[in-house]
């Protein structure tokens, strides 16, 4: 395992906290200065339950079909093209839905989705999602397991390809709120996605886009199989 770059992983996780608990004790501060406490704009509080609802029921009216119906119950998708979105960190769920109506993630299925999206749709599914609980998936191929772990845990150093370990956690689970659960996702999703930072279809992490282009297809695959039998 490259030890050496789980630092950076935890010190951005770290910093994400203490940006959170200045703008906090700033914003504090400014309320009591003024003796004003003026009521905060109307944030609308994110609601997984609503979320749940348009995962389950789509919105017929704007033509939004029901995520189940491809993602599968409570985001267990059984299809192997359509990633299992159950336990995923909330944040990257909505950077995704939101990335899909811009020029960095554009796909024929999801952009339309999630343009019919309101900002508080997408942050209430991605609560819902990341509720619930992943179902685990299995590795499939025996002969590519070991390159598949050496990968993961340990990168491709003659490569630069750091391990995937150091930003998506040692057991794939992820780091909120930035580096994606990949435990138990679909190899053939998995491998798509590193096809398309590889090939510049999918251009919204600089980081994945670097490593893909170091990756062959067969580190490709061999890495995407451990990933699915990570639990
Ligand atoms: C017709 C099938 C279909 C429906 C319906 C659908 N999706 Fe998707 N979704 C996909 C496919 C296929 C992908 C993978 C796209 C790609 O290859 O980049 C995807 C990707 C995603 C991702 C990115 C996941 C990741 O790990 O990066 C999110 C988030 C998502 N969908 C959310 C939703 C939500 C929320 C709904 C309901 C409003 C929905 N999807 C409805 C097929 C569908
Ligand atoms: C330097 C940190 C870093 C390293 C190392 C890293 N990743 Fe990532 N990875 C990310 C970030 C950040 C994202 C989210 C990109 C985004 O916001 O869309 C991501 C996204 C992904 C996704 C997309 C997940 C999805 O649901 O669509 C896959 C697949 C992935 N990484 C696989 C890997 C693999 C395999 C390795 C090791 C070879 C690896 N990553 C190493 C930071 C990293």
């Amino acid at each position: 395992m490259n030890r050496a770059l789980f630092p950076s992983a935890v010190t951005a996780f770290v910093k994400s906290l203490i940006v959170v608990a200045v703008v906090s004790a700033a914003s504090v501060g400014s309320a009591q200065a003024q003796h004003a406490p003026a009521a905060a704009p109307a944030a609308a509080k994110i609601d997984p339950a609503k979320g749940g609802t348009l995962y389950d029921s789509g919105d017929t009216a704007r033509g939004l079909p029901a995520c189940v119906s491809c993602h599968g119950a409570a985001g267990n998708s059984t299809i192997v093209a359509n990633p299992k979105l159950s336990g995923q960190v909330p944040n990257y769920i909505y950077k995704q839905l939101v990335d899909f109506t811009g020029p960095t993630r554009v796909n024929p299925i999801m952009t339309p989705y999630a343009k019919m999206m309101t900002d508080e749709e997408k942050k209430n599914v991605a609560a819902y999602v990341g509720a619930q609980l992943a179902k685990q998936g299995a590795a499939k191929n025996k002969d590519t397991i070991e390159l598949g772990r050496k990968i993961y845990r340990g990168g491709i150093a003659d490569k630069g390809v750091a391990a995937c370990a150091s930003c998506h956690g040692a057991t794939g689970a992820g780091v909120p709120i930035q580096y994606p659960r990949l435990a138990g996702q679909h190899q053939d999703y998995t491998v798509a996605q590193l096809t398309a930072f590889r090939q510049g279809g999918r251009k919204n992490s600089v980081q994945m886009t670097t490593l893909a282009q170091r990756m062959s297809d067969d580190e490709m695959k061999a890495v995407s199989d451990y990933i699915a039998g990570l639990k």
